[in-house]
């Protein structure tokens, strides 16, 4: 494995506790439930290749590697593309575990990201969500740049299934276990996305934004993709947890769009 790095970025959630929250603790769930609602995305992501031989992938925020072992089941090579440097390292020792996939971790920013290279699959998983509302177009723009001509790009995002996108912000505080969240302004989350990884005052700060069910698709049309599929999926409930104390379960609250180059 080969690997680039430029720290660049801190997440400011590095250890996922935000998404772990989320998960309605009462019930038996996991992150697994979580993981492989998304696996079944990337494998029907890989079905819609014209090919099935030898292919390419990149992950796009790969975070910890969440999803690699699914991508790299399916790839022969693959690019873990992730800004925060931790987080790299994280998916770096996972794809290490994946003999039969060449994988190369790149530590970079997906909205600025240049390379000569095109790729059949793009997974960009729950990423959407973490950049300010002016760099999602620069995001889609660089992912077209990154599609091979016949490939496929797979995302992945919370929508609010009410018809109106919404900001929220999730605050945990230092030694904290417990995650509150609050609504906020579009500004607010601009904000909180470009801090310096979200945290000061000893409290992380996760900015994540709630798409209407069909921005996204609108988004991928007008960067230069065809929308093959797209839908709201359930993995589990999501549990919020607000910081006035309301509690918001949310049964179906996550959405995917597979497209192909125009
Ligand atoms: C919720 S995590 C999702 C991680 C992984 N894709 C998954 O599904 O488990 C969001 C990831 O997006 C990354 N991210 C945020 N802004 C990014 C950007 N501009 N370019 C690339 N990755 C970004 C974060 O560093 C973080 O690892």
């Amino acid at each position: 494995m080969s690997r680039s790095e430029r720290p660049i970025a801190r997440y400011a959630d590095p250890f996922d506790d935000f998404p772990r929250n989320a998960i309605r603790p009462k019930r038996a769930a996991s992150p697994e439930e979580w993981r492989a609602a998304d696996v079944a995305l990337v494998a029907r992501a890989f079905d819609h290749l014209p090919d099935k031989g030898a292919c390419s992938a990149i992950d796009v925020g790969a975070g910890q590697g969440r999803l690699v072992p699914a991508i790299g089941a399916r790839a022969s090579s693959m690019v873990l593309l992730e800004p925060d440097l931790l987080r790299a390292r994280i998916a770096g020792q996972v794809a290490a575990r994946l003999p039969e996939c060449d994988a190369e971790v790149v530590v970079a920013d997906a909205t600025t990201y240049t390379t000569y290279r095109k790729f059949d699959v793009i997974v960009c998983s729950h990423v959407i969500q973490h950049v300010t509302s002016s760099h999602r177009r620069p995001l889609l723009e660089s992912l077209r740049n990154l599609c091979a001509p016949w490939g496929v790009l797979l995302m992945t995002y919370p929508n609010t299934d009410n018809g109106k996108e919404a900001y929220y912000i999730s605050e945990q505080e230092a030694s904290a276990v417990a995650v509150a969240t609050s609504e906020a302004t579009r500004s607010a989350f601009d904000r909180c996305i470009a801090g310096s990884g979200g945290t000061s005052d000893g409290v992380k700060r996760l900015g994540i934004w709630h798409s209407a069910m069909e921005d996204v698709p609108q988004l991928h049309t007008s960067s230069g993709f065809r929308v093959l599929d797209h839908g709201a999926y359930r993995w589990f409930e999501h549990w919020v947890r607000f910081k006035d104390g309301r509690t918001l379960s949310v049964p179906a609250c996550d959405a995917y769009t597979i497209s192909v180059v125009q």
